[in-house]
């Protein structure tokens, strides 16, 4: 079993939803936990939650797509815990839904700047202070089933995932060699407030068009499939049981492996037929390099 016990968890986005049941189950497996969250109230209440359960926590305002509010959360992390150990790459919304000509360039930037940029810049502030310490930890990023499919309409949202899951792919081998574990969740539809990121959409990326133009109206199809995904608890145990598992890929609904599964398929049909190109059969021996 991995020893958690007395080592620090950094976790982004982490006052409600999947990154506070992220915390809840490391808090129970001995961990410290930091939580950075751009909603102070939520904060509040998140650390009322852990403090309640005898987790030592520290939570801290920030917004994980502007760097300097990374470089002090680690430096207040240390000053608290002495050490991290792990980063939880959680925070994330859901942009603008809609069709292509629909998503105005400020969902795009809104969208980029949290779910992908936030990675990387908690990545860089964190990774080498786990490097630092020599004792090894862990890195996971969340990304969701859209890094593993294209999804109809969130096209910002998709691209994003996407990228998450790939960096992960890339981190996992770059930072095998120095004990660090990287991780990456790719979770359907969980039972969290994901539909409202636009509650915390910050001002520099609010456009002039009122948001119910944008809408189809009524109760939007997101909030439908959120309501109906899986209890938000689940997914802090799901993580740890794979943790202890070292898996790189974290799945949480079973019932989607088809769509991997498919994809897959796909993919190596595609590359049958390129195989069988008469334009390609002089060049079928180009080398397969590796950067191990
Ligand atoms: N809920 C789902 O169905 C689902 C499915 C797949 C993946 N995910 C992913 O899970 C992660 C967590 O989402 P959730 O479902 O818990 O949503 P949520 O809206 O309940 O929680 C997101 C948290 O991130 C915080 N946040 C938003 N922007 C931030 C910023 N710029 N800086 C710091 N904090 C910020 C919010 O305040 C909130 O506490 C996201 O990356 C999301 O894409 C969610």
């Amino acid at each position: 079993m991995t020893d958690y016990n007395g080592k620090t968890a950094v976790i982004s986005g982490g006052a409600e939803g999947i990154g506070l049941s992220i915390a809840v189950a490391l808090g129970e497996q001995g961990m410290n936990i930091v939580l950075g969250d751009i909603d102070p109230a939520q904060l509040a209440l998140a650390e009322e939650t852990l403090s309640k359960q005898g987790v030592p926590v520290l939570v801290l305002e920030m917004d994980v797509t502007k760097p300097q509010d990374w470089q002090r959360v680690t430096e207040q992390a240390i000053e608290r815990f002495g050490k991290i150990h792990m980063l939880v790459n959680n925070a994330g919304v859901s942009g603008a839904p809609g069709p292509i000509e629909h998503t105005k360039h400020d969902d795009w930037r809104w969208v980029i700047d949290t779910n992908l940029m936030g990675v990387v810049y908690g990545a860089e502030s964190v990774v080498p202070l786990i490097k630092q310490h020599g004792e090894g930890g862990w890195l996971i990023n969340v990304a969701s089933m859209a890094g593993m499919m294209g999804v109809p309409y969130a096209n910002a949202y998709t691209a994003t995932k996407v990228a998450v899951v790939g960096m992960s792919e890339s981190w996992y081998a770059e930072l095998k060699k120095h004990n660090i574990h990287v991780s990456v969740l790719c979770p359907a539809f969980v039972q969290t407030r994901i539909h409202l990121s636009h509650r915390n959409r910050q001002t520099q990326y609010k456009d002039d068009a009122p948001r119910s133009e944008r809408s189809s109206g009524g109760k939007n199809q997101a909030q439908e499939l959120v309501e109906n995904g899986i209890p938000v608890e689940i997914v802090g145990k799901r993580v740890v049981e794979a943790l202890n598992a070292n898996e790189l890929y974290i799945f949480t609904h079973p019932s989607h492996r088809e769509i991997t599964k498919q994809r897959a398929e796909a993919i190596d049909a595609a590359f049958a037929r390129a195989a069988d190109s008469p334009l390609l059969q002089d060049i079928d021996d180009q080398p397969i390099f590796s950067f191990e």
